[in-house]
């Protein structure tokens, strides 16, 4: 089934302190990776990575086939040429090829038919150019948590790098190279590994009745800090330097890996 996207909502994200630390890292990745002069950003959301191509001077074009999405898209990246379609059909709405490089960034798994996705990337490509894969690793801490407590994307199938590599062979791409990034655990995972006992047994001492009201007037400020950690702030406020020491210190793969595979 078709998802529809609510394009503001989706790129807010990117506007928290996590958020903005992820698409730094993704975009890392990415930027290292790609070739031109052509580029495709297929499934390019609400065109972050469009912009940042378009500033490095690559010939970029967009392509996404959600209508909040794409127009979001077209309203922060006005210079860029955006087509409004599935990738598969691509050609029918008037995109022509060939280019050095094709992104599909998480997109895979969005896909109502991941082999004719990749597939129809794969013969937009000149002999040489390169298709870029970010997908969100299933085995990443982060990735089993969002699972197990129905969390962002929860309903997905998650393609480990073998699953991406036999679809990329499938469409007579060869493997090249494979990177992984952003090693963190999902904020609400930090919370209780970090702070949420202690933040619980005061909200709850506080809510009581039974505890005397000079200590209320204690308590009630010490709460009120507390709401300051709750998972939803902490991805809004967390200091860039607890996020690198997280990123050393979380077992397991990268929650996010690029795998790099070229046009024969
Ligand atoms: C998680 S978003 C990723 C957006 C962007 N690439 C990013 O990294 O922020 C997945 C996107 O894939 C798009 N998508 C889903 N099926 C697609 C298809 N068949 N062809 C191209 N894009 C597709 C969706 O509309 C959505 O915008």
């Amino acid at each position: 089934m078709t998802r529809i996207w609510n394009a503001r909502k989706y790129d807010e994200w990117y506007d928290t302190a996590v958020g903005a630390y992820v698409l730094a890292r993704e975009q890392n990745l990415l930027m290292d990776a790609v070739r031109g002069p052509r580029v495709l950003d297929a499934g390019c959301g609400t065109g972050r990575m469009l912009r940042a191509l378009h500033e490095k001077g690559f010939e970029t074009v967009g392509l996404e086939p959600d209508k909040d999405m794409a127009e979001f898209a077209r309203r922060v990246n006005p210079e860029v040429d955006i087509v409004q379609a599935r990738l598969e059909d691509a050609l029918s709405h008037g995109l022509t090829g060939p280019f050095d490089t094709v992104i599909l960034n998480t997109v895979l798994p969005f896909a109502e038919d991941p082999a004719a996705l990749m597939k129809a990337a794969s013969s937009l490509l000149a002999p040489g150019g390169l298709l870029l894969v970010g997908e969100l690793h299933p085995e990443a801490l982060w990735n089993r948590w969002r699972k197990e407590h129905n969390g962002a994307f929860a309903d997905l199938h998650f393609f480990a790098p073998c699953e991406t590599a036999t679809l990329a062979g499938g469409a007579d791409l060869e493997f090249v190279r494979m990177s992984e990034s952003v090693r963190l655990p999902a904020m609400d995972m930090l919370e209780r590994m970090c702070l949420g006992n202690t933040i619980g047994k005061i909200r709850k001492m506080v809510a009581s009745d039974s505890v005397p009201s000079l200590w209320q007037s204690v308590l009630r400020p010490l709460m009120a800090a507390s709401l300051l950690c709750d998972a939803q702030s902490m991805e809004k406020f967390m200091p860039e330097s607890i996020l690198q020491f997280m990123e050393k210190v979380v077992p397991g793969p990268g929650a996010y890996y690029l795998s790099i595979f070229r046009a024969r």
